[in-house]
């Protein structure tokens, strides 16, 4: 490569730091994580900066992601679930990538800014996730042509924005669930929806009543190919807007219900193959319906009938097997309808055939074998009309000689790739302009369209004109368009055709114009001319994607950028230089803005979806790994369900724990991100710091200050080795319950604790309380924790009474919780041990009139021992027994029991606005309270701290 071509590498390297923007990290952890679940990746999903670099399919608004659309490259792999944290998704377009399996993130309805979710023709499997209720801003949801199982959920209702909603082609079951009451959502609710296509599933049970309102704007609703029985509800009639009814083979009886007369809009109406029974009802109010079909019902004997000359614009007739009797009428041929097939086999049709005298030249294919036509007068003009008489007494008589007594049916091909090119190679095709390329294919299915046969072919270049005029128009990298092998699936009667998009100006798509191209078509942004009616688009896989290299070559764009430059000359080269040098500055700075997201995410920004993250760190895995060792079994301070505490030791001497969610248990990517948006806001002396978190590598880590004396549990215990007297103790309630007040009455959001326990009550080297454990979620559940499957925590013992009752957990609820600590340090035993429970146990004991209320008995060794005198004992008993009253209402509020136990401070004589004493705590204490290795060094740091003390909180 020459120094020029360097030069231009460098001018484009350049751009890429000068032009780009910084993605927020949540964003780009998520996209990452994506990535890494997939064998294939797309291109250029490389570097730490997807708003700002080519990440192809990406697009941001403000440094976060608002659309991926990634249709028909090759994906292979799951869809990882930290996709939910992609808090401004709008679009996700996933088409077409058939090797994309397993389920859809559970916590999907995270995405609450979504508008379009489309997975049309992937792998996905697995229950459509009830979360997706939540999608409030949600209007297409297509999961057509899946492995999807389990049921509709229900909370699709609160979709209250929902336009396109298909499911067609998975095997989905149940019934289709309508809402209840208040309570339970249902499909009734979507009254902005205009598409339902629930085809080929396995849904069942009756079509409900309560479904249909004419508040409704159903245009489509497609049932076709599921098990639904009983009747059709009456209430079908009171959705005119629907333009295609399917119902179509089904197991559904009963009388077709005459309601459908008044839908006066309909175009196609499927009712075959059901048990429908008793007669057709009059349906001469559909004047503009184009196809009907009722074939293969168990319908009573009836003549052929009359109102069906009321259908002026019917082109397609299907009414096979239903028992018609006596002849075939001939204004069904007559110039008032716009008939062009009928099919009428399996009846017991009797007489003459005959066209009569008004008949009409758009008729092409009459199929009437097994019926009873004794007789057949041709009618003179018509040469295109294909008759099939097979199996009917006439052709028993006449033989097979008469081409109408063959049973095959002509098959016509209809093509505007006009083949007489040069034939290409490589597996290219010649475009319809004899140009050789690599187009993008598929095949269009047409579910009901509204002409009949495949006998006409202007329909068909209307068609493939109007998709090619849609391109051009919207600029799209295409060159041409050819459709080819159009033919009809017997069975279901959807019309196929093959598609081809040419590249424009090159011999392959790239992804971009191949992604471009697919969500055309799985986001339906291309619509057909009416008459085609709804349809799908399957797309092929596409196996050459444009080499950007070879690319590169053939437009010359190299070498004419190194002409410029070398004209241009050294001067630029220096000034390219000078101005590197400048943005290597830059860079730097960046780098570090990078890992830092405060520089990001100040309030000052007032976007909506910015995290608030407030001094709060991100760590990457690497350091925290370092920093713990490799999270060595030394550095474990301890765990529960959720995972392991660690401690850590930063580059710069700081202690810090690490709390690190174990795999299989982390949370969604957004609660996450709430969670270290809510403790990032939390700043309290009597509150454990949030230092920073770790959201990297599918890791969830919170970084936490380190608290070197444990917890109050471990010190009440003796564990610690902290001999704490009535002082200590007093100042502990007092630090604590300034924190709880803290999160209830002054943090912004207010937060209520939900688990408040001397194991969430630490003591730092000072002895200072601080509240730990606390946020809106929670790593995840606890297994000593009575309700891990709610949002509520709480422990045995410390259980607010009124929960079993309520089921909520309030402010006065941690109140409870805080009296049940309070008995704790009086005691100093755990609140449930053998079987007793403290506060029943003090309620039991106590007796008023004596002093220490006669609970002398209860009390902790070391008070009694070391503290004499207990000033402010029954004040203290007093307050911690209104802490634990039954009902919430009479309980104190925290600010409160803060005021009382200054109080009660001030009767023992202590300042109670005095700092924790360093004084209490002795170095006996502290060697003696480091029973593990790391203990010396606790002890070590803990001067590093103490000097460090006027921190701002
Ligand atoms: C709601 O549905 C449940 C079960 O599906 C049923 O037991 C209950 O009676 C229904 N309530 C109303 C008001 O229809
Ligand atoms: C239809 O909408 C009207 C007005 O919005 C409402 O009063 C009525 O209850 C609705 N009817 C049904 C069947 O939902
Ligand atoms: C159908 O329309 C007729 C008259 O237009 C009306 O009386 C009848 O109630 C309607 N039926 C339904 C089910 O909407
Ligand atoms: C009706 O049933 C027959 C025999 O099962 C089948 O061949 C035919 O395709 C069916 N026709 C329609 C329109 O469903
Ligand atoms: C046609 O069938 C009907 C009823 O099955 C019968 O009444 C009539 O006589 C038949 N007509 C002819 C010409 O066979």
């Amino acid at each position: 490569m020459s120094s020029r071509n360097g030069a231009f590498m460098l001018l484009i390297l350049l751009c890429f730091q000068i032009c780009s923007a910084l993605t927020n990290v949540f964003d780009t952890t998520a996209l990452k994580a994506m990535k890494d679940e997939w064998t294939t990746p797309p291109d250029g999903w490389e570097g730490s900066d997807p708003c700002g670099t080519n990440w192809v399919g990406v697009k941001c608004r403000n440094d976060s992601v608002i659309s991926i659309s990634l249709s028909n490259l090759n994906l292979e792999g799951k869809l990882a679930p930290d996709i939910t944290i992609l808090s401004e998704l709008e679009i996700l377009d996933l088409s077409y990538n058939t090797g994309l399996t397993g389920p859809l993130p559970v916590k999907i309805g995270d995405l609450k800014k979504l508008k379009s979710l489309i997975v049309v023709r992937c792998s996905f499997s697995g229950e459509i996730p009830e979360s997706i209720g939540s999608l409030k801003e949600l209007v297409y949801l297509s999961l057509n042509l899946n492995k999807f199982t389990g049921m509709i959920p229900a909370s699709i209702g609160r979709l209250s924005k929902l336009y396109w909603f298909d499911i067609a082609d998975n095997q989905i079951e149940g019934e289709l669930p309508v809402s209840n009451s208040t309570s339970s959502p249902g499909l009734d609710m979507l009254l902005q929806a205009g598409h339902f296509h629930f085809g080929k599933n396995r849904l069942s049970g009756k079509i409900p009543k309560e479904l249909f309102s004419s508040n409704m704007t159903l245009m489509h609703l497609l049932l076709d190919g599921n098990q639904f029985t009983g009747e059709v509800p009456e209430t079908l009639g009171l959705v005119n807007t629907l333009l295609v009814l399917r119902l179509d083979t089904n197991k559904l009886s009963g009388d077709i219900p005459s309601s459908l007369n008044n839908l006066t809009s309909l175009q196609e109406l499927y009712l075959s193959k059901n048990k429908f029974t008793g007669s057709l009802p009059n349906l001469d109010g559909l004047t503009g319906l184009y196809t009907l079909d009722v074939s293969n019902n168990t319908l009573d004997a009836s003549p052929v009938p009359l109102w069906l000359s009321s259908l002026q614009s019917l082109a397609t007739l299907r009414m096979e097997g239903i028992q018609l009797i006596g002849p075939l009428p001939t204004f069904l041929f007559s110039a008032y309808t716009q008939l062009q097939t009928a099919v009428l086999k399996n009846n017991k049709i009797n007489g003459t055939l005959e066209f009569g005298t008004n008949f009409i030249n758009q008729l092409e294919f009459v199929d009437l074998q097994y019926n009873e036509i004794s007789a057949y007068i041709q009618p003179s003009a018509k040469k295109d009309l294909q008759v099939i008489l097979a199996n009917n007494p006439v052709c028993f008589e006449v033989g097979n000689g008469q081409s109408y007594c063959s049973t095959i049916q002509h098959n016509t091909s209809f093509s505007t790739l006009q083949q007489v090119c040069t034939p290409c190679e490589q597996n290219m095709e010649p475009s319809p302009t004899c140009r050789c390329a690599h187009p993008f294919t598929g095949t269009l299915y047409f579910k009901s369209p509204s002409f009949s046969g495949l006998f006409n072919s202007t329909n068909f270049s209307i068609l493939k004109n109007s998709i090619a005029d849609f391109f051009k128009k919207f600029n799209y990298p295409v060159d041409s368009v050819g459709i080819r092998n159009i033919r009809e699936n017997a069975t279901d009667h959807q019309l196929l055709i093959d598609l081809l998009v040419f590249p424009l100006g090159r011999e392959s798509f790239n992804q971009t114009g191949m992604i471009l191209i697919g969500f055309v078509f799985s986001n339906q942004t291309y619509k057909p001319p009416p008459r085609f009616g709804p349809y799908i688009f399957k797309a092929n896989k596409y196996k050459k994607f444009y080499d950007v290299d070879v690319g590169y070559k053939s437009l010359n764009m190299g070498v004419i950028i190194v002409a410029v430059l070398g004209a241009i000359g050294f001067i630029l080269l220096l000034t390219i230089a000078g101005v590197y040098a400048l943005r290597q500055r830059k860079r730097a700075k960046r780098a570090t803005d990078q890992i830092n997201p405060f520089a990001k995410w100040d309030t000052s920004m007032s976007s909506t979806g910015a995290p608030q993250i407030m001094g709060a760190k991100a760590y990457t895995f690497d350091e925290i790994k370092k920093c713990t060792q490799n999270f060595s079994e030394a550095n474990y301070v301890g765990g529960g369900g959720y995972g392991k505490v660690y401690r850590g030791i930063l580059p710069n001497g700081q202690l810090i724990a690490i709390k690190r969610a174990q795999q299989g248990s982390l949370q969604g990517g957004l609660e996450f991100k709430t969670e270290i948006e809510l403790l990032s806001r939390v700043h309290h002396k009597n509150v454990v710091r949030l230092l920073g978190f770790c959201f990297d590598r599918n890791e969830q880590m919170l970084v936490y200050e380190y608290i070197s004396n444990g917890s109050l549990k471990d010190s009440l215990s003796g564990r610690s080795g902290i001999r704490l007297d009535w002082t200590r103790r007093l100042k502990i309630a007092l630090g604590s319950g300034k924190g709880l007040a803290y999160l209830h009455e002054l943090a912004d959001p207010p937060i209520i604790h939900r688990d408040i326990k001397s194991n969430n009550i630490l003591l730092d080297e000072n002895l200072t309380a601080k509240i730990a454990d606390f946020g809106l979620s929670k790593l995840v559940g606890d297994p000593e924790k009575t309700h891990v499957t709610t949002q509520v925590k709480g422990t045995m013992g410390y259980l607010d009474p009124e929960y079993y009752t309520t089921n909520q957990l309030t402010e006065k609820s941690d109140v409870y919780g805080f009296g049940v600590v309070m008995f704790e340090l009086l005691t100093g035993r755990s609140p449930i041990e053998r079987g007793k429970y403290v506060v029943r146990e003090v309620k039991m004991k106590m007796n008023t009139s004596r002093t220490l209320y006669d609970l002398q008995e209860l009390l902790d060794t070391t008070i009694i021992a070391s503290s004499g005198n207990l000033k402010g004992f029954e004040k203290y008993v007093d307050l911690a027994l209104r802490c634990v009253e039954e009902e919430g209402f009479n309980r104190p509020s925290m600010s409160e029991v803060v005021k009382e136990i200054e109080n009660i401070m001030l009767l023992a004589g202590l300042n109670p606005n005095a700092d924790s004493a360093t004084s209490s705590r002795t170095y006996e204490d502290a060697i003696r309270g480091s029973g593990d290795p790391y203990g010396s060094e606790t002890f070590r740091y803990s001067g590093n701290f103490t000097a460090s003390k006027p921190k701002p909180y």
